[in-house]
């Protein structure tokens, strides 16, 4: 695989979510790199969140921002001329998207417009790379992985909203980006991410750590829901690697991309509980289900044909390995050591590797 890394050094980049679980790790990631990293988003939830344990707010230049405030965005992006921007910002969480609908509408679908159209008068701005998720695709349970130009669709507001952005994306594309010289853009569909700094609710890992840390039993309501489960930096280095590659070719890459892992490598919730706590050390499972419970999709993977054949790109770390990077992280800040020095040296393993 090709890597393109050196493309970043000195280069202006912009990342919205930069608070965020991956936004963090991508934020951290383009700093090692030797990037001028610039980030907008709301503050970090919790003051041990992956990015405060990073000391970010010292290595890049953050602004505590809301995507669905337009003038804050263009302002911003107007003030720094990046060459990049990455927008992940979102309300990402499919059981709070059922409370918050409406939140999650704006600040997913609206948000974007936002940074679209700030992008778009801004021309500085020579990549754009727009995350949604594989949630954009209407899940129809079935056994094979969807590919780009499968329908998009979504029951619950989360879904919904991801496959929106992507519609708002594709315009933005047909109306505006196409004949825009030297400027390349994707949006890119990743599935469920995992690794060491997610603090968030509702999300596998985080609940099974707090309960491991509590000498608690994991408490399972769909133990048999399959996921593509990868480490964060698997989707995050097909990121990079299509901004390198729009970057130097800005109208032979584009539409939209696929990272996940190979379909071997898919497992159910139970599977990773179970992987957590044999790297952990020790631990038990629950399985709780509520009627109350709102509806989860069940089988859904992605078909990543496209990026391997036009980027070249593959995921490196299979489950165990991801399971175990996992675990470590957060067995080692536990221990004390320096979730800093944790993050770099597992990215500069995944680089290695
Ligand atoms: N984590 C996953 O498994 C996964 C899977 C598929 C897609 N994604 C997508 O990746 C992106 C990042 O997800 P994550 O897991 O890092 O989520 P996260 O909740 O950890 O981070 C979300 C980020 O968005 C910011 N944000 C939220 N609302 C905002 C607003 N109104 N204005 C400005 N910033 C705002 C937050 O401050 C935070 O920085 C999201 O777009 C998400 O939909 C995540």
């Amino acid at each position: 695989m090709k890597t393109g890394y050196e493309i970043f050094q000195n280069k202006k980049i912009l990342i919205t979510g930069d608070t965020g679980f991956k936004g963090s790790w991508l934020a951290y990631w383009l700093h090692h790199l030797g990037a001028e990293v610039y980030g907008l988003a709301l503050p970090p939830d919790r003051d041990y969140d992956h990015y405060a344990a990073l000391g970010l707010e010292k290595l890049i230049q953050h602004k505590d921002g809301d995507v669905r405030d337009f003038s804050q965005i263009h302002d911003f992006m107007e003030k720094i001329q990046p060459e990049f921007v990455f927008h992940l910002a979102a309300q990402p969480l499919v059981r709070k998207s059922y409370n918050e609908p409406k939140l999650t509408f704006d600040t997913n679908v609206g948000g974007s417009v936002n940074i679209l159209e700030a992008v778009r008068r801004t021309p500085s701005v020579k990549v754009l790379i727009t995350i949604t998720s594989d949630k954009c695709y209407k899940n129809k349970e079935w056994c094979w992985g969807y590919r780009e130009n499968d329908e998009l669709g979504g029951k619950d507001p989360y879904s919904a909203s991801k496959a929106a952005a992507e519609l708002v994306y594709s315009a933005y594309q047909d109306s505006f980006f196409n004949d825009r010289p030297q400027f390349g853009s994707a949006s890119v569909r990743a599935g469920n991410v995992i690794g060491g700094g997610d603090w968030s609710t509702d999300r596998i890992v985080p609940d099974c750590i707090r309960a491991l840390e509590k000498n608690k039993p994991i408490e399972l309501r769909n133990p048999h829901a399959t996921r593509p489960w990868q480490h964060v930096l698997e989707p995050l280095s097909g990121y990079l690697l299509l901004a390198s590659c729009l970057y130097e070719n800005p109208k032979q890459f584009g539409g939209s991309y696929n990272f996940g892992p190979e379909n071997r490598e898919m497992h159910t919730v139970h599977d990773v509980a179970n992987e957590l706590i044999s790297v952990w050390g020790n631990g038990e499972i629950k399985i709780t289900k509520r009627d109350s419970d709102p509806q989860e999709a069940g089988l859904l993977h992605l078909n990543c044909d496209k990026a391997h054949h036009d980027l070249g790109w593959y995921p490196r770390w299979g489950f165990k390995k991801t399971i175990e990077q996992t675990a470590n992280w957060y067995k080692s800040v536990k221990e004390g050591k320096s979730a800093e020095s944790i993050t770099r040296q597992q990215i500069i393993e995944y680089m290695e590797s």
